[in-house]
């Protein structure tokens, strides 16, 4: 095997704001710790997070990802990528095993770094670019579903359809038999029925206590756009049902702190539960997603596969926040 460069091409930033501070540059292959491994990326997949640590906002995040610039300066969650060397705590891979996985970021360069337990392997039946659009968004649609206990037989609403959660979370309630309702954009009510929603509508015409979807109708509702009113969501489903909030608009500060507090205040005594959802990057996930997957039994939807250099035009398609499903990025192929 050749030796490992020490330099590559990445997209970085200096400092926080909109896709134009992300430029492509030579930077050092990062060095690879003892619980870590180091990968040689194939492909990627944009997520709303990489988009919010991009902008810096809500500004609460920065606290975390930092202060006055990203300690991460590469975006890129998704990966599907080969691994080229391994910490020397590692015993899970070896070099050469091709692995799929949610980083903590840095994806969109050419080597990345992980935490071993962000990964798995990847089959080789399942493609690369269907392999990288999965970790973020398919493991916070199923982590919202298993949160929600969807079972067959159970109406679920799921909020904010066309997206890349969305779409994932469409058809695990709809393998798990239950009867989908959707609100999406109108453009995108076909492809969501496709996905196996039963029901679909406008969401710019029919919103929470709208009467085209009622009162207590629902066992469960999977809110993902995150711009109802908590009570309106609440309303929605039965005594004993769950909402799952898996975003939350709010201010430029606070993001969706303030709705998400509310939401467990509200709940509070309630036999209608707001239940916030923060997804976690862990290998059973990951490897329910994978099986899924392999089995042609989860097909992520994607609305355009980028070349590594025009990885500024996809993150701004990202940041408009009208994406249909995925991007994905092919890195090194
Ligand atoms: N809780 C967690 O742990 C967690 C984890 C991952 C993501 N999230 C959050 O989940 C949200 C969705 O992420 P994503 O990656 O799926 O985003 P995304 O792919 O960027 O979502 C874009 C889609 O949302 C649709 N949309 C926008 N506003 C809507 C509304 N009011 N009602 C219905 N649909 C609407 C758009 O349709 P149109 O083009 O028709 O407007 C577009 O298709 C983000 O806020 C993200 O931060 C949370």
């Amino acid at each position: 095997m050749n030796p490992l460069p020490t330099t590559m091409s990445a997209w970085c930033q200096e400092r926080y704001g909109g896709p134009e501070v992300v430029v492509q540059a030579q930077i050092d292959v990062p060095q690879v710790g003892r619980d870590e491994v180091l990968v040689r990326t194939h492909a990627t997949s944009l997520n709303a997070g990489d988009i919010y640590v991009m902008r810096g906002e809500p500004l609460v995040l920065r606290v975390a990802f930092g202060l006055r610039r990203p300690k991460q300066r590469v975006r890129g969650m998704d990966a599907a990528a080969t691994v080229v060397a391994l910490g020397e705590r590692v015993t899970q891979f070896k070099v050469g095993d091709e692995v799929v996985g949610e980083l903590a970021g840095g994806a969109l360069a050419e080597y990345a770094v992980s935490t071993a337990s962000r990964l798995v392997h990847r089959p080789s039946e399942l493609d690369v670019t269907v392999a990288a659009a999965l970790p973020v968004a398919g493991g916070t649609a199923l982590q919202a579903v298993d949160r929600a206990g969807v079972a067959t037989g159970q109406r679920v609403l799921v909020i904010g359809a066309s997206g890349g959660v969305g779409t994932f979370a469409v058809q695990l309630c709809a393998q798990r038999g239950a009867e989908v309702w959707a609100l999406c954009g109108e453009r995108n009510r076909p492809l969501v029925e496709s996905l196996g929603a039963a029901a679909t509508f406008d969401y710019k015409k029919v919103q929470p206590g709208a009467t085209e979807l009622g009162e207590a109708e629902f066992d469960v509702v999977i809110d993902i756009a995150g711009t109802a009113r908590l009570r309106a969501l609440q309303r929605l489903v039965r005594d004993g049902g769950k909402v799952v909030l898996v975003s939350g608009q709010g201010g430029r500060m606070l993001g969706p702190l303030a709705r998400l507090t509310a939401a467990s205040i509200i709940s509070v005594g309630s036999k209608r539960k707001l239940l916030p959802l923060a997804a976690t990057a862990n290998q059973d996930t990951l490897n329910s997603l994978v099986a899924l997957a392999t089995a042609g039994s989860l097909a992520p939807v994607i609305e355009h596969v980028s070349s590594f250099d025009e990885a500024d035009a996809a993150l701004a398609r990202a940041a408009d926040g009208h994406v249909v499903g995925k991007i994905v990025v092919t890195v090194t192929g």
